[in-house]
């Protein structure tokens, strides 16, 4: 079955990027000259994503607001033809897909928001992009997501994607246990969330990027809220899966940001900054009189 919805939970409260994201979602946090969760949805239409559910919370109606026909703006756009790629630029965003929205009522934890998806994706598979995770790919190389849904059509399993990172980052994302199957694929047995140094199966861990059967959902059902949180982890179901031999890990080609972390915003800006058509240069020039003075 053809893989044409996605769902983008951006519900979380950004507590590690406070005080940016008090009133400005960390989602609309911007790289350069567009808001972070504008380049997952253009992500998901080069992967022939056609529906986007995304997932918010109180006081993100701004990201509504994105997606929408500016009609004032464009309408004085419009009368400048000087302005004509700026007016291009801000109408076509609000074309990329058919976006939808549903409210996580409780921020409790990545699984929850995901439940919140159920009638939107009905008995179809779909894809899953965490709202803070920017994964960015050179011109002519596959968007990542379509990396993964190729996966789940070869393989007939979930997929999802997954990076070499330092143990640091592995003690707070997630543990991979993994056997190669076949070039940058490998079959998933086990996951272990938020492990300590002792419990580190691999150093694989999951970024930001999924694609799964509805099945999740009972899964998600019935794993139970951790008890520090109280959070309903995504991770339990996708182990799941990993245990009963449903799930594929795809070391991605691909950059990835982590938006909801003050370093990782920076490393998105700047490295965005020196990719951009029209400061790129500029921005290298002053970069290198800046190092010249550290
Ligand atoms: P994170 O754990 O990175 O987001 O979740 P957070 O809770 O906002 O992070 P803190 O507060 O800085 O630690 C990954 C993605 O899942 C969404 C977030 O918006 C983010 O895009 N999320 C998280 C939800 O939609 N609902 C939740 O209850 C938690």
């Amino acid at each position: 079955m053809k893989i044409t919805k996605a769902i983008i939970p951006a519900a979380g409260l950004g507590t590690r990027v406070l005080p940016a994201s008090k009133s400005v979602p960390k989602e609309m946090l911007n790289i350069v000259d567009k808001p972070a969760i504008q380049y997952l949805v253009e992500e998901c239409a080069r992967s022939g994503i056609t529906d986007i559910l995304i997932i918010t919370n109180r006081g993100k109606g701004i990201i509504e607001d994105h997606f929408d026909y500016a009609f004032e703006l464009e309408e004085n756009l419009k009368k400048n033809p000087a302005k004509k790629d700026l007016y291009d630029a801000v109408h076509s965003v609000a074309d990329l897909a058919n976006i939808y929205y549903i409210r996580q009522k409780e921020t409790k934890g990545l699984g929850h928001a995901i439940l919140a998806a159920e009638a939107f994706v009905g008995d179809e598979p779909f894809a899953i992009l965490y709202g803070d995770d920017i994964i960015l790919n050179a011109p002519g190389e596959k968007p990542v997501l379509r990396q993964l849904i190729d996966a789940f059509e070869e393989t007939g399993k979930c997929a999802c994607g997954v990076k070499e990172c330092t143990t640091e980052q592995v003690m707070k994302y997630c543990t991979l246990d993994v056997t190669p199957l076949s070039g940058n694929v490998y079959d998933v047995h086990k996951i272990v969330e938020k492990p300590r140094e002792e419990e580190i199966l691999s150093h694989f861990s999951i970024l930001g990027r999924n694609v799964v059967t509805p099945d999740v959902f009972d899964l998600i059902r019935t794993t139970k809220p951790c008890g520090r949180t109280g959070e309903i982890y995504f991770s339990e179901a996708l182990s799941t899966l990993a245990e009963q031999g449903k799930l594929v890990a795809v070391d991605f080609i691909g950059k990835r940001y982590d938006m909801g972390d003050k370093l990782g915003i920076m490393q998105a800006n700047v490295e965005g900054a020196l990719m951009h058509p029209e400061i790129g240069e500029a921005f290298r020039a002053y970069l290198k009189e800046l190092a010249g003075d550290l």
